[in-house]
């Protein structure tokens, strides 16, 4: 079982995102007994909170389910996850102080992006519905590009 969790800040909008685009993909692909996937945020602020509303119709509009409640990332995490995803500095830099190694364990989400860019994936959540739309481009393409990967990398195959 290869284990994926994504993290961000609050764990409404961009993890979550993250979460169920990368989840979908893993249904589609015929792996989910192979590749298990959760999200967290490394902010306590929201914690039991339904993904933000503009998530949800974001998602929803690309026809793709998602329930979550929103968790911290917490140091059990670095035993139960293989693959520690992260969308900014900020939050790389939260999971570093817990533990971890980046490019072992932890990566930055848009090293996975076609270019491998390791920027940021930007916070949406002071801005309007259009912030989300950008960041599900961005979130879909290095998810594709994760998936690739991991197929490649731990000789996955279908159910
Ligand atoms: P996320 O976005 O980290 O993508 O879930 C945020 C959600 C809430 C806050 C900041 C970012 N907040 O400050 O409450």
């Amino acid at each position: 079982m290869v284990r994926v969790v994504f993290v961000c800040l609050g764990n409404i909008c961009r993890s979550p995102m993250a979460d169920a685009v990368f989840k979908k993909m893993v249904v589609e692909a015929g792996l989910t007994s192979q590749i298990e996937v959760d999200s967290a945020g490394t902010a306590a602020y929201h914690v039991g909170s339904n993904p933000d509303m503009r998530t949800i119709e974001c998602v929803q509009k690309h026809g793709i389910p998602i329930h979550h409640k929103a968790r911290q990332f917490k140091i059990q995490d670095f035993e139960l996850f293989d693959y520690i995803m992260v969308m900014d500095d900020e939050n790389l830099g939260n999971v570093l102080k817990l533990g971890g190694t980046e490019g072992e364990n932890v990566f930055k989400m848009q090293a996975f992006d076609d270019e491998k860019s390791n920027d940021d994936v930007p916070d949406p959540y002071y801005g309007g519905t259009d912030g989300f739309d950008h960041i599900y481009g961005l979130l879909n393409e290095s998810c594709q590009n994760l998936l690739r990967y991991l197929v490649e990398k731990h000789s996955l195959t279908s159910d």
